[in-house]
């Protein structure tokens, strides 16, 4: 045990089979790779990733990288072509992370792509780690165990200094073999692209593919200035309006909270709208629940028969900022807003 409040424990059988339970329960629990400490939550619960970013501070919606036991449960969430088939059986378990279209049934909450339709996933090549997922049965999303602004941790010592009272457990297995983050590379488009450098080069993964694979840094390296500046951005295809305080005619409502008293213009109360057109991301008012269902229910409410989608307004606190700086965006792709 380090500090009081901070539950670290050597990998163990016993302390896998706590981690397993504490993620069946939604709970935070760093995990070892290969590659940095992982801060591991159930990937099939929205709420449970949710605390994902509020345990990094300064929560920001980026998409996170989903940890499986063998590419035989990769493929239960995302399509593999031939590509991605040649390259796990090449590469995994290893610290390469592919891209790869969301199967149309994944049960991988859509908070875990950032509303995207792609998916990052990877089968990490560390013995607990590899336990842990085959005995839990859980696919596990898990961003580098750190605090928001500082360097990924390598050892348990610097997990616990940044974010051991916020987690429920550290497993801890000493310091990470590779210690910088894995290749993430982009098999979801036509050409194969790296999108971070890692311990796996693109030379070797275009040995394997028997084709040319580029680099495409973008944002995505390790000396991020600006980490929410992605790639891509989920947008609904129709115009989203922000703080809304009533709903005009033909308009959907994403709203959050009590509504009984949002009208729609012209006539009408917004509750009486059709199932179809209005979706509450929390009628408790709940930061978790709504940032659980954030992308899911835009996505939903984005059809043709809507003029656009009305959004209420969500305190600007807590995960409201990283569910605002998602909506701002959403806004500003959207067709015309
Ligand atoms: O080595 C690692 O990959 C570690 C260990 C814990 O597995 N994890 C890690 O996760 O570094 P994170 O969240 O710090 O980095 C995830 C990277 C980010 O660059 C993110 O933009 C990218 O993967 N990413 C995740 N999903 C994506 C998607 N659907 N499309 C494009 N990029 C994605
Ligand atoms: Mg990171």
């Amino acid at each position: 045990m380090a500090a009081s409040g901070v539950n670290l424990k050597a990998v163990s059988p016993d302390s896998l089979r706590e981690a397993a339970d504490l993620l069946r329960a939604g709970r935070l629990v760093v995990i070892p790779t290969e590659t940095v400490y992982g801060l591991g939550a159930n990937a099939l619960d929205g709420e449970a990733i949710a605390r994902i970013f509020e345990a990094k501070g300064r929560p920001r919606f980026n998409p996170l990288i989903v940890h499986v036991p063998d590419a035989a449960a990769a493929q239960q969430y995302v399509t593999m072509d031939a590509r991605a088939r040649a390259v796990a059986a090449a590469f995994w378990p290893g610290p390469l992370t592919m891209i790869l279209p969301r199967r149309a049934d994944c049960a991988i909450s859509d908070l875990c792509s950032a509303g995207l339709p792609t998916l990052a996933i990877r089968v990490p090549a560390h013995p607990a780690a590899l336990t842990l997922l085959r005995e839990s049965g859980l696919p596990v999303a898990a961003p580098s165990a750190n605090v928001s602004g500082q360097v990924s941790a390598t050892t348990p010592q610097h997990v616990a200094e940044g974010l051991g009272t916020k987690v429920s457990l550290i497993l801890a297995a000493g310091p990470c073999d590779v210690g910088l983050e894995s290749t993430v590379l982009d098999l979801s488009r036509d050409q194969p692209v790296v999108l971070r450098p890692g311990a796996i080069t693109a030379e070797q993964i275009a040995d394997v593919l028997e084709c040319d694979v580029g680099y495409d840094f973008g944002d995505h390296g390790q000396d991020v200035k600006s980490p929410g500046q992605l790639l891509k951005h989920y947008a609904p295809s129709i115009p989203v309006r922000l703080n809304a305080v009533d709903v005009a005619p033909g308009e959907a409502l994403l709203a959050f909270g009590a509504i009984r008293f949002m009208g729609i213009k012209g006539g009408g109360h917004a509750k009486d709208l059709p199932e179809t057109a209005l979706k509450n991301m929390s009628e408790t008012g709940d930061l978790h629940q709504a940032a659980s269902n954030l992308f899911r229910m835009l996505r939903e409410l984005d059809r043709p028969e809507h003029t656009g989608i009305a959004v209420m307004n969500i305190p600007d606190q807590g995960l409201g900022i990283a569910i605002n700086d998602r909506l701002k965006r959403a806004a500003a792709g959207s067709q015309k807003s």
